[in-house]
């Protein structure tokens, strides 16, 4: 396989997961490049569910090693909660997980920050997972965050920490919030560190070698385009790099390596937490939410629900460089008459067929549909392209058209099996 991007073309919670885990059968290594554990991805493996947050899903497939980048954020003491979580399940990471020493870590102080700054913003918060994450990307672009490389250190992390606890605290006690105990913290923190140690190093040489010697790369994104911190529905979006081009900052791997760029995206939209999303439908929430699915994988919260957007997915196409699109959750739609698709947007007494930048436009904008005749039929038992219903093809390579770029993979359900290559 060449070296390939795995991107979310939405607002995140794509299936991104199942993809992934499809596709790291043909890698030899994984990375996730951005985010941090805001972001989680199901998988299913015969009967067993896993939801992992910060490593790599291709840690589920013997043999594939996995990488956390230094574009991710860290939060040590639920790393290790994972890893042990793993072995519970059957699962040793040992020889396979890598963590970059130059990852910026999630402390304490971020989440409390995190929890603060949306109670401040009132009816105009983001509806983040609360897991600090903003507060640790700030802290790494005001050079005040502390880094993996860091933590293995006993001496160096003591002395950073410190005054890191004193100059949050001195923000935070104003606040209301009990003052962090330097000593607790620093325990915690170092108990992790011992547990993580072997696992830490330096991936941008490690993952160069590799490369060198003509390994496969998956790299794993997380969220989606719209959360992205450039690109995305600014400021409703998350603190990081969610677009293709992180995958190299992110990563340390060069934009003259990366063969191939996958989109993933449902054949319907959902989006969690706040800010604009046209397509949003009552109808198509209770739709879903009846049958129990689009209940977010790290908060549990139910997901705002929507007809598909092709204004929104065409600039994923352009942003991402979408070569090839992964589409999922496709039999969500399998009972449904007819099918909505959004090609434009009405904005005032103007019609327009590009996402606008303006604070509060997006909101303004209502939707201009094309509709489609639903399939009526259970998708599930599908396993190559004829078995899917024609209207149910038709669709799918409408959708891949109106999105500009081309269809790869139809997923119609969770399990492996459940997965139509093209
Ligand atoms: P944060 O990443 O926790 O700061 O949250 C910022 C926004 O991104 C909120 O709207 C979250 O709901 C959303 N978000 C963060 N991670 C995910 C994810 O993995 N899937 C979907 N939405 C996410």
């Amino acid at each position: 396989m060449p070296n390939t991007i795995l991107i979310g073309a939405q607002w995140g919670d794509e299936g991104k997961g199942k993809i992934i885990d499809v596709l790291t059968d043909r890698a030899d290594l994984v990375v996730r490049m951005q985010g941090g554990n805001n972001a989680g991805h199901t998988v299913l493996v015969g009967k067993k569910k896993y939801v992992l947050h910060l490593i790599p899903s291709g840690i589920l497939r013997a043999r594939k090693k996995c990488v956390i980048g230094n574009g991710v954020v860290i939060d040590p003491v639920h790393l290790v909660g994972e890893i042990e979580g793993l072995k519970k399940l059957g699962v040793d990471v040992k020889g396979n997980l890598f963590v970059s020493e130059t990852a910026h870590i999630v402390f304490p102080y971020h989440r409390l920050l995190d929890e603060y700054r949306e109670a401040s913003k009132g009816k105009n918060k983001i509806g983040t997972t609360k897991r600090g994450i903003g507060p640790a990307y700030g802290d790494k672009a005001a050079r005040t965050g502390i880094r993996m490389v860091d933590l293995m250190d006993p001496e160096t992390f003591s002395a950073l920490l410190k005054q890191r606890i004193k100059a949050n605290n001195d923000i935070l006690s104003p606040l209301g919030a009990k003052k962090l105990s330097f000593k607790k913290v620093l325990e915690e923190y170092l108990a992790a560190a011992k547990k993580l140690k072997p696992f830490v190093t330096d991936t941008v040489h490690m993952l160069h070698e590799a490369s060198k010697n003509n390994a496969n790369i998956l790299f794993e994104g997380a969220q989606g385009t719209f959360l992205d911190i450039d690109h995305g529905t600014y400021p409703y979006v998350t603190s990081s790099a969610t677009t293709s081009g992180g995958a190299c900052t992110g990563s340390g791997v060069a934009p003259n390596k990366i063969d191939k760029v996958v989109g993933v995206m449902k054949a319907y939209t959902t989006r969690v937490g706040e800010g604009p999303m046209p397509t949003e439908d009552d109808f198509l929430g209770d739709h879903f939410h009846n049958m129990g699915r689009e209940y977010g994988a790290t908060t549990g919260r139910a997901r705002r629900c929507g007809w598909l957007d092709a204004v929104l997915t065409r600039h994923a196409t352009m942003v991402n460089g979408i070569n090839e699109l992964a589409i999922t959750n496709l039999d969500g739609l399998d009972t449904l008459p007819v099918i909505k698709v959004c090609v434009g947007y009405r904005l005032g007494n103007k019609k327009i067929d590009r996402l606008p930048n303006a604070m509060g436009a997006l909101e303004k904008c209502k939707p201009i549909y094309t509709e489609y005749p639903g399939w009526q039929t259970s998708t599930e038992k599908c396993r190559k392209w004829s078995d899917l219903p024609l209207n149910a093809r038709r669709y799918l390579k409408e959708i891949a058209k109106l999105s500009g770029t081309r269809l790869k993979i139809a997923s119609i359900g969770p399990a492996r099996s459940q997965t139509i290559e093209l």
